[in-house]
């Protein structure tokens, strides 16, 4: 009975990759008046997608003829995009919640229910891929297997675990009376606190054994965390270099969260593969970035919510004081590093504000200086690279996921058609459709 029970672990696990694998079916085809090719962040005219199962099986072009009697979806007035991808995602976290005691309220179920529905506000919003990176304990890898399994609509998941902080750091609860125990999981190990790279490599070998797909550091201070600054260091270099070791020898990414200035180039230095926020960066952090290919992810929305509801919901003074000091800095270093050459991939830090919202950033992103077809680059084929997703999402080729959404008016004259989107399709079915009904 034992074996049995391990053995259904191991293939619930092996199901886990399956969001990203194989399957077939009866051919649908997708008519596109516009296809956007997020390689060249151009349009296509007028082509047909023969979709086979999951996948896009070709792409056709205007002289295709649809044989009679086949299953067909009319987007051929519409702009179709790869379905979007937010690499910065709190699935289990909530944005009318800011009241800090509610940090003693939580259990894995609420943020489990909580997820269920931020889910599939997500996929409806049309983002058909996303990186999680830091919810309750590995309810992020539970979800990816439940929406892979068919349990639950939602958009292909990366997890991670929960984010890795030092004691007292952006992951830990800290100001309370040291007369009271007031830690996060105490004594469970691959929970989240380390220190000293003994423990960081023992954290990350144990999420990988828990089945994260990615881990996340927590390298400098945060905003909404008590105690600490964004811009002061949290994880030395040494720390932050066994970590990227560790999670590469395991086949895992790493993502560092890091707002200040010495944590972003630490991280960049120590082999981290994205940065998440770079709020604070420095001349010569954005030269490291492009010399050693670091993604950015960097979340220049969350200003807006944090100093405009965020208050509403509980937020503490300390917290939206620290706010005011990264905001407005973080946009102009968005555009700096952009302008410089600095890869960016759309994360938006979801749950800080509310899911379903993520589209809201695009319009940042191209007021801080991308065309709108580097800002929807930068959520296609560039998250795609950056998740390690390439051969599956961010593209509509032949060999990927037929993930598609579309819009009736053109996201490249105002980007910011993306935050109500028409049709969303994943793995070639229609999971909400406002449009081809007209
Ligand atoms: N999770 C981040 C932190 O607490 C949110 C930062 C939001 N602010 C911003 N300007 N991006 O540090």
């Amino acid at each position: 009975m034992r074996k049995l029970c391990g053995l259904a672990l191991a293939a619930l696990s092996v199901s886990g990759l399956a969001g990203f694998g194989q399957a077939t079916g009866p051919l649908e085809y997708v008519k596109a008046g516009k296809l956007f090719d997020s390689q060249s962040g151009t349009y296509k005219q007028n082509v047909v997608l023969v979709v086979e199962g999951e996948r896009i099986k070709s792409v056709e072009g205007a002289g295709f003829a649809i044989p009679a009697g086949a299953k067909v979806v009319d987007l051929s007035q519409d702009y179709v995009l790869p379905g979007l991808i937010d690499c910065h995602t709190h699935m289990g976290a909530r944005a009318d919640k800011y009241d800090p005691i509610n940090e003693f309220k939580e259990t894995p179920f609420s943020t489990a229910y909580a997820s269920v529905v931020n889910a599939k506000r997500t996929l409806d919003a049309g983002f058909t891929s996303i990186r999680d990176v830091g919810s309750a304990p590995f309810m992020a890898v539970d979800l990816r297997n439940a929406i892979n399994e068919g349990l639950l609509p939602g958009p292909r998941m990366v997890a991670s675990g929960p984010g890795i902080s030092i004691t007292g750091g952006h992951g830990d609860l800290n100001n309370y009376s040291p007369e009271v125990r007031v830690t996060l999981y105490p004594d469970k190990r691959g929970f989240g606190i380390a220190d000293g790279p003994e423990q960081v490599r023992q954290t990350v070998r144990e999420q990988v054994k828990y089945g994260v797909d990615v881990i996340k550091i927590l390298a400098s201070g945060g905003v909404l965390s008590k105690g600490d600054q964004p811009g002061a260091p949290q994880f030395t270099y040494e720390e932050l270099k066994m970590a990227a070791d560790t999670a590469h020898a395991a086949g895992r990414k790493i993502a560092a969260h890091a707002h200040g200035a010495q944590s972003i180039k630490d991280s960049i230095r120590a082999g981290i593969d994205s940065i998440e926020h770079a709020s604070l960066v420095d001349d010569e952090g954005i030269k490291l970035a492009k010399e050693h290919g670091t993604y950015f992810v960097m979340d220049i929305y969350d200003d807006d919510y944090i100093l405009g509801n965020a208050k509403n919901f509980g937020m503490q003074q300390e917290m939206i004081d620290k706010e005011r000091g990264v905001g407005k800095l973080q946009r102009e270093n968005f555009r700096k590093a952009f302008q410089a050459g600095v890869k960016m991939a759309f994360g938006t830090d979801a749950g800080v504000y509310p899911h379903g919202d993520n589209a809201k950033q695009f319009h940042y992103m191209v007021a801080y200086g991308m065309t709108p077809a580097q800002a929807i680059q930068a959520a296609t084929v560039s998250a795609a690279d950056l998740i390690g997703r390439s051969a599956d999402v961010g593209m509509l080729t032949a060999g990927h996921y037929a993930d598609l959404i579309a819009v009736k008016d053109d996201p490249l004259v105002r980007v910011e058609v993306l935050e109500h989107v028409g049709v969303v399709m994943k793995g070639g079915v229609v999971v909400k459709d406002e449009l081809t009904g007209r």
